[in-house]
């Protein structure tokens, strides 16, 4: 059996959404505050997919890392580093193109939305992206994957690689990772559409609160959102055929470390008039510091670089030995 070890990866495609703080950031801290091997990456080779300008590139890469850091990550009890500094992600996702079939990857409804009606125009490499990502997690023989709803196919996609790679040659080397998709924030919905995701790349800014958002501009946000005109139910199914309710009342559960039944008990009775307020100032609460933090680090994009550099080294350390294994497995 292999020991636990957990790996997970954010894009470094653009500002971070409180999607991606609930979704995955916090969950990677708390992962890491339990003692677990936690391997944490910026996947700038995922970023490339669509084409990114190479100084925003650069930049993103390293206010994401300070992102990371102000949630919590801290470099020397987690490994934090990015994709492309370690070589074993690109060798090793090569292979995996080579086991991977095309039919699964026409499957994938991420690529389907990505790439939009013409996908004959799309790169390659979006469509490759889910062998990619499993090379990301079996280079470290992860076993857990910390990450939110929108990433439960491509995870899928990873243990079925896994398996056929075994298979194929005879061998019981990959693991065969379990997704972690828990609690009340795995998929936080758009402020202004109950039915769409939470995204950084939604055009309206104002579907979305940004990490960096300041105190006014969150509580705006939350004021502002769209909602239905009935007070919150005592109890969770009051809440079907309600998504803005419900995203709400979720994104409450998730800041506060609570239920959403617990919220309910809480606020059930009350109009959004009340209870809008008191998620603003909660989230305002719970994301200044955190704003605050990514700032600071930002002042020191050298810090950032020696940390990143220091975790590309403590990565590659576990990734090329499984690379070497797997190429002899292959007979590479
Ligand atoms: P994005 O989807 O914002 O472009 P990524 O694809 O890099 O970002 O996703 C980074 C992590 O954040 C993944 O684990 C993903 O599941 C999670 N995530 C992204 N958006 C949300 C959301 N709206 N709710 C919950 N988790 C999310
Ligand atoms: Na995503």
């Amino acid at each position: 059996a292999h020991p636990q070890r957990v790996f997970s990866g954010i894009q470094p495609s653009g500002g971070l959404t409180l999607g991606n703080y609930l979704g995955a950031l916090k969950r990677f801290a708390t992962a890491q505050d339990a003692g677990i091997q936690t391997i944490y990456c910026m996947v700038d080779l995922h970023a490339i997919t669509v084409w990114q300008d190479p100084e925003n590139l650069r930049r993103a890469t390293r206010e994401l890392a300070a992102g990371f850091l102000a949630s919590g990550i801290d470099p020397t009890r987690s490994i934090l580093f990015n994709q492309s500094q370690v070589s074993a992600h690109a060798e090793l996702a090569w292979v995996f193109n080579c086991v991977a079939r095309m039919g699964w990857l026409q499957r994938m409804t991420q690529f389907k939305d990505k790439a939009g009606k013409n996908s004959q125009n799309a790169s390659v490499g979006l469509f490759a992206y889910p062998a990619l990502m499993a090379a990301d997690i079996m280079a470290y023989h992860a076993t857990h994957v910390p990450v939110g709803e929108d990433q439960k196919q491509h995870l899928e996609l990873t243990r079925d690689i896994a398996i056929k790679f075994n298979n194929d040659f005879g061998v019981d080397f990959f693991p065969i990772v379990e997704p972690v998709i828990e609690g009340a924030a795995t998929r936080v919905m758009s402020l202004r559409d109950g039915t769409k995701k939470m995204s950084k790349s939604d055009p309206s800014d104002q579907s979305r609160i940004n990490l960096t958002d300041n105190a006014d501009t969150i509580s705006t946000k939350i004021r502002k959102a769209r909602t239905d005109a009935e007070p919150l139910p005592e109890s969770l199914e009051g809440l079907d055929g309600r998504a803005e309710a419900r995203n709400l009342v979720n994104i409450y559960a998730a800041l506060a470390d609570l239920t959403p039944a617990q919220v309910l008990a809480q606020y059930g009775g009350q109009g959004f008039g009340a209870f809008k307020p008191a998620l603003a100032d909660l989230a305002v609460d719970k994301l200044s510091p955190i704003s605050a933090e990514m700032t600071r680090f930002m002042q020191d994009p050298a810090e950032i670089d020696r940390i990143l550099g220091d975790g590309a080294d403590r990565a590659d350390a576990i990734a090329s030995p499984i690379l070497d294994q797997t190429y002899d497995i292959v007979g590479l």
